[in-house]
């Protein structure tokens, strides 16, 4: 059996599976021991097939993760800085390329390393207690887990560079504003909500949605003409399978589709 996990707590309900960073009483600082679990955690998802849909939030009623553990950070040298930077773009990266769609609910602080994880996420809902920002150049540093990266392309250069070269803080509502959160909700709210949109990707066909994501997130690293060639090759390759038979059946009956992932 694998080894437990001491930072990452994993729970299941049907086809959705929740990973909670799990030390509140730091609020769910990424020490380098959590990106590994995390990263450890996002494998063994990827893989379960039992699994269609992951959300990702924080534990405690405070922060969903207040950015890179400053305690470690503080004594890196400048090989340690890359390795560390290093480990931490493979986890959120391997999150990001996930053939199963990954909602972050964020419930508090997404500071640093915790607005990183958020941005590898495919969809983004928060609590209106949510805090976003990315104060790497308060420490003297830059984000170093994809955030000057990501943030650009989710929410435009200009809005991006103010928030990385201020290192301020913003709160829910503007987050939704400028496209940061999808939704805002209240904070009781958060998780029933973050459940009923992974149920509803989870109603889906599971190779549908792998490979919409494959598409959307190829897109973004190629030319208009490769990322359109590369679509219609996705769109044509789901006429294989038996789950477009069953979900185009399903509609002419009149019935909900039974999607098997075949
Ligand atoms: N790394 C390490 N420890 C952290 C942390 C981080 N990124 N963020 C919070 N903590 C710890 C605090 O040191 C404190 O630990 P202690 O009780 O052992 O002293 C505990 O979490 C609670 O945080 P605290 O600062 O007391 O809470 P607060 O409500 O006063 O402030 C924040 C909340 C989020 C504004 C504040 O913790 C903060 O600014 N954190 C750092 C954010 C940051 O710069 N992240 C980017 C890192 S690259």
């Amino acid at each position: 059996m694998a080894d437990a996990y001491e930072y990452v707590k994993i729970e299941r309900k049907d086809e959705i599976a929740v990973v909670i960073v799990n030390r509140p009483e730091k609020l769910n600082a990424l020490n380098a021991a959590t990106v590994a679990e995390l990263d450890r955690a996002f494998h063994e998802l990827a893989v379960d097939d039992g699994v269609r849909v992951v959300i990702v939030t924080g534990a405690g009623e405070k922060a969903f993760v207040a950015g890179a553990d400053i305690g470690e950070l503080a004594r890196m040298g400048p090989i340690g800085g890359v390795r560390i930077s290093r480990l931490g773009q493979d986890a959120f990266r391997y999150l990001e390329s996930m053939s199963k769609p990954v909602i972050a609910a964020v419930n508090g602080y997404a500071l640093g390393g915790g607005l990183e994880l958020a941005l590898a996420c495919h969809v983004r809902l928060a609590s209106e207690n949510a805090r976003f920002g990315l104060p790497e150049v308060k420490l003297g540093i830059i984000p170093g887990y994809g955030g000057t990266v990501r943030l650009p392309r989710i929410v435009g250069r200009g809005r991006a560079l103010e928030l990385i070269l201020t290192g301020e803080m913003i709160d829910a509502a503007e987050a939704h504003r400028i496209g940061l959160a999808n939704r805002v909700v209240p904070q009781v709210e958060l998780m029933t909500e973050a459940e009923a949109l992974a149920k509803s990707m989870a109603a889906n066909g599971p190779i549908a949605l792998a490979l919409a994501i494959e598409s959307v997130n190829r897109a973004q690293g190629t030319t208009l003409d490769d990322a359109l060639t590369l679509e219609s090759n996705l769109f044509g390759l789901l006429a294989s399978t038996e789950d477009m038979r069953e979900g185009m059946q399903a509609f002419l009956e009149k019935r909900k589709a039974e999607f098997k992932g075949r």
